[in-house]
C-alpha cells in the first residue's frame, strides 16, 4: 500500500521523511517544525542551505502561524487559487525557523491540490516543508517512480498518488503591500492573477531582482545529458546533420519526425500549453539515455501561454543550437 495517510503523518511526525503528491510535481515533506527533519530534507536532495522551502498548509486559517502582514490582496488570492498552483511569499512569523527560509524575513506558502496530500496535511495539522523531490538541480518528479528512482529508500515513504496533473512547479509570487513581483512562473500567469485583483499590470512584475530568490539558479530543472533549444524552422535540417554525422541525440519536438527514426526517441509533445506542460518531466525523464549525446528540443511558441514552459526549457539547456554553428563546428 501506498497510499497509507495515517502511516505517512505518523512518519512525518517521527520526523521522517515522506514524499507526496501535488498537482504541479511531487514534494519530499518533512514536518516544518522540527529541525532535525528539515535538516535531512537538504541533505538527501543535496541543496544548499541558503535555499528557501516552501511551506505546505491545510487551509487559510494556518496563514497565520507562518505569515504576517496578511493583506486584502494575499486573502483574494488564497481564496480564488487555493488549493492550487500558486505560492505566496509574505513576511514571516518571528517563530518560523531559519532553517526553512535561508534566514531571510520571508515565507512562502501554498495549499497544493491534490486529494492524498490534503488529506495528509489535515490529519497531520501543521505545515510541512516540501521542496521538489528530487536530488539538487535535478529534473522534477512527476510520478512516484520518478521519486523513487531519484532519491530511493533515502525517502521513508512516498504517497503515491498518480501522475501530476499541471506537471511544472507552482508560479510564485513575492507580495509586498500593493506590488506583487512573480518569482516564478507557472500555470497561473500574471494575467490569471491581474484579472483576479483587478490591479493595474504595472503592479504586477515579473521580474526576480524584487527579492532574494537564492532557489532560482540559471541551469536548473536538467536531465543528465547536455539539452539544445532549437527553432521549428531549423530542426528537420539538424536532424539530417546529425545523422549524417553518426551523432546520436533523442528528441523533444512539437512536429513529427521528419525521416523514420531508428535508434533514437523522437518524442512528439501536444501542442496545447497545458497538456505540454503536464508530459514535460515525464517526457525528459524517458528521453535522457545513457546512449546519447544530448537531447534536442523544439524551441516552443513565443506566447505568453508558454512562457512557464519555455523558462523551464531554457534552465534545463545548455544553450541554443543553430544551423550556422552546427556547420562551423
Ligand atoms: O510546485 C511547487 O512549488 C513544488 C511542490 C512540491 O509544491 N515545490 C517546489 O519547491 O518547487 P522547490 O524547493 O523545488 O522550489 C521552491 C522555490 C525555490 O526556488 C526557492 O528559492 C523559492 O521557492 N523560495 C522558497 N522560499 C522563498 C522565500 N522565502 N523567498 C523567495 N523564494 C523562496
Ligand atoms: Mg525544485
Amino acid at each position: 500500500m501506498f497510499n497509507n495517510i495515517q502511516y505517512a503523518t505518523e512518519v512525518l511526525k517521527k520526523g521522517g521523511l515522506v514524499a507526496f503528491p501535488t498537482e504541479t510535481v511531487y514534494g519530499l515533506g518533512a514536518d516544518a517544525t522540527n529541525e532535525q527533519a528539515i535538516s535531512k530534507v537538504f541533505a538527501v536532495k543535496g541543496r544548499p542551505q541558503n535555499h528557501p522551502l516552501i511551506v505546505h498548509i491545510a487551509n487559510l486559517q494556518q496563514l497565520n502561524i507562518w505569515a504576517t502582514n496578511i493583506t486584502k490582496d494575499v486573502i483574494t488570492l488564497a481564496k480564488y487559487f487555493w488549493p492550487g498552483p500558486l505560492t505566496l511569499v509574505l513576511a514571516k512569523k518571528a517563530t518560523v525557523s531559519n532553517l526553512i527560509t535561508g534566514n531571510q524575513d520571508t515565507i512562502a506558502l501554498r495549499i497544493p491540490q491534490h486529494p492524498l496530500t490534503l488529506k495528509m496535511l489535515q490529519e497531520f495539522g501543521g505545515g510541512i516543508v516540501g521542496p521538489s523531490a528530487n536530488t539538487y538541480g535535478r529534473l522534477s518528479p512527476t510520478t512516484a517512480a520518478h521519486v523513487y528512482n531519484d532519491l530511493g529508500d533515502q525517502v521513508d515513504y512516498i504517497l503515491d498518488g498518480g501522475p501530476c496533473t499541471v506537471g511544472i512547479e507552482s508560479t510564485i509570487v513575492y507580495i509586498n503591500n500593493e506590488q506583487l513581483h512573480i518569482l516564478r512562473q507557472g500555470s497561473i500567469t500574471a494575467n490569471d492573477i491581474y484579472n483576479v485583483l483587478g490591479k493595474n499590470k504595472v503592479n504586477i512584475t515579473e521580474t526576480t531582482s524584487a527579492i532574494q530568490m537564492p532557489g532560482m539558479i540559471k541551469t536548473h530543472y536538467t536531465p543528465k545529458n547536455p539539452v539544445f533549444l532549437v527553432t521549428t524552422t531549423e530542426l528537420s535540417s539538424v536532424v539530417q546533420i546529425m545523422l549524417t554525422r553518426g551523432l546520436k541525440y533523442n528528441y523533444l519536438c512539437l512536429q513529427e519526425c521528419p525521416i523514420k527514426p531508428n535508434n533514437f526517441i523522437w518524442q512528439q509533445m501536444p501542442k496545447q500549453a497545458a497538456a505540454y506542460a503536464k508530459n514535460l518531466y515525464a517526457a525528459l525523464h524517458s528521453l535522457d539515455t545513457p546512449d546519447i549525446q544530448g537531447i534536442i528540443i523544439e524551441r516552443p511558441p513565443q506566447h505568453p501561454s508558454w512562457a512557464a514552459i519555455l523558462d523551464r526549457l531554457t534552465r534545463a539547456s545548455s544553450g541554443n543550437l543553430s544551423l550556422q554553428t552546427i556547420m562551423t563546428e
